[in-house]
């Protein structure tokens, strides 16, 4: 299915400023991301002031206003995952991809982003990756992770 435009996603929902968070829920879901053009565009239409719709868009984790990597890999940093070594899996990130959390790999293929809690704190350390969960993950465990999904054909051996 093609991707809406922004101008469908606008449709019905203009000179309605309570329709903010989902126009840009529907924006970020479509486009991965919130560009300065959405935002603009978002502002004029709904008749939300620019610094208002901005504020909203990168107050809430759910939006970035980048784009981002393929695929995303999120470490728990939240407490439980934290004592049990998150610090360790979150640099494992960091020095296998060469970015800071919340950047994105110069050939678009990696985002790393750390979160404080994802609800499974006894599985930790937890790292997502585009909607997948990984539970008691260590360095290696996502080094190989990683190394998968650089090269697919090698997933199988991962989740094995
Ligand atoms: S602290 Fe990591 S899932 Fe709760």
């Amino acid at each position: 299915m093609p991707r809406p435009t922004l101008d469908s996603i606008l449709e019905g929902r203009r000179s309605q400023p309570h329709q903010l968070i989902e126009v840009l829920q529907d924006v970020q879901e479509n486009y991965g991301y919130i560009s300065e053009e959405a935002i603009r565009a978002i502002s004029k239409e709904l008749g939300v002031p620019l610094m208002g719709v901005y504020s909203v868009a990168s107050f809430y984790k759910a939006f970035t206003l980048k784009p981002r990597g393929k695929n995303v890999i999120t470490v728990c940093t939240g407490t439980a995952c934290h004592v049990r070594g998150a610090k360790l899996v979150l640099n494992q990130a960091i020095g296998q991809l060469g970015v800071a959390p919340g950047e994105t790999t110069g050939d678009g293929l990696f985002t790393v982003e750390h979160v404080n809690c994802i609800g499974a704190c006894a599985l930790g350390p937890v790292v997502t990756e585009n909607g997948s969960c990984h539970h008691h993950m260590n360095p290696g465990k996502l080094r190989k992770l990683i190394k998968s999904l650089r090269n697919p054909e090698t997933e199988e051996a991962v989740h094995a």
